[in-house]
């Protein structure tokens, strides 16, 4: 008679397949993909956290093979600093992907995304020219043109974005709806600390007293929110939410209402047009952002 344990299938652990080179990616890549076998693309530069943890599942749920990507895309960083500073854990990453259960890791070097310097530009016109693209100057080009790559190179069906970066992904909708490119591109809620901080991988640089700080952001939102629904004027809104922020020595930069799905600022909190919430700030030298869509 058999061995009941021998009986039972044994977990099946699929060993994550790591590439930095784009021709051994594509090839590897290349038989796998069919109309019955989407590939799902996540995304990301690393350091990563439950709330990337939680776009990879949505990817495993959705399609049978899921690649991450990480790489810190320099096109984007309009702060040298910010670039330099940015947490690289490769190590730490790969285990938790590996854990994760995704399938396949495409962590490019520079000089393979950039072989020679871009001279291509993009410009998204209104997303451009407000909140994150009026503060980070070029930062959305640089997104879409490191998206756009990663896409001609995966060739997924499906992409895989976070809502916490709420203005990249309608950058996103519309990179692929202008130059239409076949993959559809999924939104995923914000994953947060238990005490409201969204997650981000530059919650790392905060020292312990700005992290204990860090969730008024959220509560900032939340508080901006209540306030709408009680018609108070949009200007003593922002004034207070600026006024909160101030009050635990973090800068605000900015407090936006934005509606919904034509992202257009307004000031008008009495019309029922949907909209969302948008914040940044800077906690000691780390810029942070949260945003929150008005129910
Ligand atoms: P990164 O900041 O690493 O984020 C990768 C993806 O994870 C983005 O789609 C982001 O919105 C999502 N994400 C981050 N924090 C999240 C959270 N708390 N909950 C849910 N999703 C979250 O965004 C980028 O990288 C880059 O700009 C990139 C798109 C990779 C282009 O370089």
């Amino acid at each position: 008679m058999a061995d009941k344990a021998y009986l039972c299938t044994p977990k099946k652990t699929v060993k994550l397949q790591v590439f930095s080179e784009i021709s051994a990616l594509r090839s590897f890549l290349a038989p796998l993909r069919s109309p019955s076998r989407p590939i799902g693309l996540v995304p990301t530069m690393g350091a990563l956290h439950a709330g990337h943890l939680a776009l990879i599942a949505q990817s495993k749920q959705h399609n049978p093979l899921t690649v991450a990507s990480i790489f810190v895309n320099p096109t984007q960083f309009n702060n040298a600093a910010d670039l330099e500073k940015y947490p690289r854990m490769p190590e730490a990453d790969t285990a938790m992907l590996q854990a994760a259960g995704c399938d396949v890791l495409f962590c490019p070097s520079v000089a393979e995304m950039y072989p020679v310097p871009s001279a291509l530009t993009m410009d998204f016109g209104n997303l451009n020219r407000i909140l994150e693209g009026e503060f980070r100057p070029g930062h959305f080009s640089g997104v879409g043109l490191v998206v756009a790559k990663l896409f001609n190179i995966v060739q997924p069906a499906r992409a895989y974005f976070g809502q916490k970066d709420f203005q990249q992904l309608m950058v996103i909708r519309q990179l692929v709806s202008e130059l239409c490119i076949p993959v559809e591109v999924m939104a995923v809620p914000t994953l947060r600390e238990p005490d409201g901080l969204a997650m981000s991988s530059r919650n790392l640089r905060l020292t312990p007293a700005e992290r204990a700080k860090a969730p008024v952001f959220y509560e900032t939102l939340q508080y901006a929110q209540a306030a709408i629904k009680t018609k108070k004027p949009w200007s003593e809104i922002r004034q207070e939410a600026a006024m909160k922020v101030a009050a635990t020595g973090f800068r605000l930069e900015y407090l936006a209402l934005a509606t919904q799905p034509n992202f257009q600022l307004t000031e008008n909190v009495t019309d029922s047009q949907p909209k969302v919430l948008l914040i940044a700030g800077y906690a000691g030298n780390v810029r942070l952002i949260d945003n929150l869509i008005i129910e």
